[in-house]
């Protein structure tokens, strides 16, 4: 339930506590007056002042991404995450945070395996559109992950990073001693058979060693999965595919999908790395 996550929740002004007011599409509002109505489709704005100076992903990339996910292309890996969360989120009560939540895709999977509670953050209006009426049981807030989360110490079980951004210092805060983060990557080769001709971005070498280097102040590795997918994918799960990456801020869909169309079908392996980090029982 959307009220689930809510004492997890602190205003992002005063840091007071905030509650759920006023009739569906409800608001968030602390005591000292701050309040943040939620947009038509559920999810809040907590976002005051200037932004980050970012470039969100458009509608047309949004639609692309929820496209390719909604038709299951992906779906060991949404497996795959929901395990990995699974045993720190089976009590009721439970919460878990989704950082650049995205479409809500994997989240939906997550909360469809376990009990948990659920906030999910994106910076992009576009995405937090989709992910609001997909998971419309967890609180959706637009809002920078690079800022102080307005989230309170400690309330966290598990949170899940799935292509985005992460603040490894204010995850080390909200999560509870013990719980978990799992952070996915893309592999060296990921889609490599299509990713010239897609127009797709490379890798950047060496990130599997810059996300353990920047987690390890605050955490320990626990775990690190491999998990490689084999897809077939049709001409329109090309342009998708191109689409919802990084790579759709510079490409024309028009021309991407007469570029693809006629096309029979081809065959690509997606590599994730699912990199699992737990918090420190004491706390400290
Ligand atoms: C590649 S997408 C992945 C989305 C989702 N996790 C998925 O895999 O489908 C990256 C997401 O991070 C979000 N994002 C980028 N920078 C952000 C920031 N500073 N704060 C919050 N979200 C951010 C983008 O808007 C986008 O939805
Ligand atoms: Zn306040």
């Amino acid at each position: 339930m959307l009220s689930d996550a809510v004492p997890a929740l602190r205003c992002p002004v005063c840091q007071g506590p905030l509650s759920l007011g006023g009739a569906p599409p409800f608001s968030l509002g602390c005591v000292a007056g701050h309040s943040f109505d939620a947009a038509k489709q559920g999810y809040f704005n907590l976002l005051t002042g200037k932004g980050t100076v970012f470039e969100a992903d458009t509608a047309e990339m949004v639609a692309a991404r929820n496209d390719f996910l909604g038709a299951g292309h992906y779906a060991p890996l949404a497996e795959a995450i929901a395990e990995l969360a699974a045993p720190v989120l089976s009590a009721p009560g439970s919460l878990v945070l989704d950082s650049g939540t995205g479409t809500g895709h994997y989240l939906r999977t997550v909360l469809d395996r376990t009990p948990a509670a659920a906030i999910g953050i994106d910076i992009s209006k576009f995405a937090l559109r989709r992910a609001a009426r997909l998971n419309p049981g967890a609180i959706n807030l637009v809002w920078d992950i690079w800022r102080p989360l307005p989230i309170a110490d400690r309330t966290v079980d598990a949170i899940m990073v799935v292509f985005a951004p992460r603040n490894p210092q204010e995850f080390a805060r909200v999560v509870r001693p013990g719980g978990r983060v799992i952070v996915v990557t893309p592999r060296n080769g990921h889609l490599g058979e299509i990713a010239e001709r897609t127009g797709m971005l490379g890798i950047e070498p060496g990130k599997d060693e810059r996300l353990a280097e920047s987690m390890q102040p605050f955490f320990t590795s626990a775990d690190v999965v491999k998990l490689d997918v084999d897809l077939t994918l049709a001409a329109r799960d090309l342009a998708d595919v191109a689409f919802m990456g990084p790579a759709g801020h510079h490409l024309e869909r028009s021309a991407l999908l007469a570029s693809t169309a006629g096309e029979s079908s081809v065959h690509a392996t997606a590599k994730f790395t699912l990199s699992v980090f737990t918090a420190p029982e004491n706390g400290s």
